[in-house]
């Protein structure tokens, strides 16, 4: 297929779709997968890369319902050297996909983020971000204008108002003038000219959890058309999920009651305006896979599928568990040991223990799937491919 902007044709694709909806599917054959964890030739479907330069404060926002807002920071922080360096051992070990998000940080607070993005796109990685686009540098722009982005790529910018002063409330911005939102709109459009510009496409969308502050018609509406007309071409709506170590205050993660009404009041309005260039969703992924305030699914098959690098430099199992209060769980410190060193630090011969130690110390932290990570277990259980490695105790 040609990397030539056929955006509509690439956007119905059943993929996008589904991974929008938390249905990607991470694992296409189970007992291949259960043997290359055996032979340790597994390789993962993609890694996250936590990128974050040294600062004082981790995060230019602190979001009410952040998944990340009880990580510990330490201060440490991978050098950037190390970081491209990790970034090349990522990519010659066969990884076909890297993420640039964060748990608690944001990728493009990273100051150095350019390099590892130039990286991946050298080795023609898939990339995805998840961001808020508060800043994109000129340099950021002319990257994604590489004619060569390899298909499937996307920008994910969390929004989740359709003005700055909602904007402003919904995250708790503390200067109540701030424009974050149309500066926002703006990158959008500086990101979606960039994509035109380079003839690649790649998937740009912007989502929206719903609470208490933002849930009028007239915010979603505005929202729609704004980031529609910007140039993204998916939008999704969705729920704020219970954070891990705190209760946010009342009526920034909605209630069960509080899911119903608002998807009861919005359906019809956010239905109206689903196009086949530009898909408006609306999910309930709590609902649908049964997993609503659910802590976590386990056994947990996290680590040989979406491994992550946290803020702090060490590799952990997943996007959720990537911060120094994990470090009983981590898989190390990635600049004493080099990436394959740590993916592959385990006993193939005893994987029920693994398994069973794993469990233990993920509930001993209070790790909390994202949904994903929910229904991506839950897959690799229900296939039974690992049933006869698996006592009793870890199933
Ligand atoms: C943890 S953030 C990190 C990346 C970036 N800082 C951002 O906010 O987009 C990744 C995604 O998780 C979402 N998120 C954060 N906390 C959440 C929660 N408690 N429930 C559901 N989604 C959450 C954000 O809205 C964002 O779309
Ligand atoms: S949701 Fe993203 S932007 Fe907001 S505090 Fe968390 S990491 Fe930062
Ligand atoms: S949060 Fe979920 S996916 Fe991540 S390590 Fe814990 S159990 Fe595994």
């Amino acid at each position: 297929m040609s990397n030539t902007t056929t955006g509509p044709d690439l956007v119905k694709s059943a993929d996008l779709l589904k991974r929008y909806q938390y249905g990607a599917s991470y694992v296409t054959d189970y007992a291949e997968f259960r043997q290359k964890i055996l032979d340790k030739t597994v390789v993962p479907h993609q890694v996250e890369f936590q990128a974050a330069s040294p600062r004082k404060e981790i995060c230019w926002l602190k979001c009410p319902w952040c998944y990340g807002l009880s990580a510990t920071d330490t201060g440490e922080r991978l050098a950037k050297d190390r970081a491209i360096e990790i970034m090349h051992q990522i990519a010659k070990g066969g990884v076909k996909k890297v993420i640039f998000a964060g748990y608690a940080t944001d990728p493009l607070y990273c100051d150095y983020l350019e390099d590892l993005l130039e990286v991946s796109v050298n080795y023609g990685q898939i990339f995805g971000f998840n961001t808020k686009a508060i800043k994109t540098s000129a340099r950021l722009l002319e990257i994604l204008s590489t004619p060569t982005v390899a298909p499937k790529s996307y920008l994910s910018i969390s929004v989740d108002a359709g003005s700055n002063e909602v904007y402003n409330t919904a995250h708790a911005v503390d200067n109540p003038k701030s424009r974050i939102y149309d500066r926002v709109v703006d990158n959008v459009s500086k990101l979606a000219k960039s994509r035109a510009k380079g003839g690649a496409w790649f998937d740009l969308s912007a989502t929206y959890l719903i609470n208490e502050t933002n849930n009028s018609k007239t915010e979603v509406a505005k929202f729609i058309k704004d980031f529609r007309d910007a140039g993204a071409n998916l939008l999704r709506f969705t729920y704020p999920q219970l954070p891990k170590d705190f209760v946010p205050a009342a009526g920034i993660i909605p209630s069960k009651r509080d899911v119903v009404q608002y998807t009861s009041e919005l359906t019809e309005l956010i239905q109206s305006e689903n196009r086949p260039d530009c898909p408006v969703l609306l999910v309930d992924a709590d609902s649908t896979h049964d997993i609503f305030r659910k802590p976590r699914t386990t056994p947990c098959f996290a680590s040989f599928i979406y491994p992550t690098v946290g803020f702090d430099g060490w590799l952990y199992h997943c996007s959720q568990s990537s911060a120094p209060n994990f470090r009983a769980m981590a898989l190390g410190d990635l600049a004493k040991s080099d990436f394959w060193d740590l993916y592959y630090n385990y006993d193939p011969q005893n994987l029920p223990e693994h398994f069973r130690g794993c469990a233990k110390k993920m509930e001993e932290t209070g790790c909390r799937c994202d949904r994903k990570e929910h229904v991506t277990n839950t897959g690799v259980i229900a296939s039974g491919a690992f049933a006869d490695l698996l006592d009793p105790e870890t199933a």
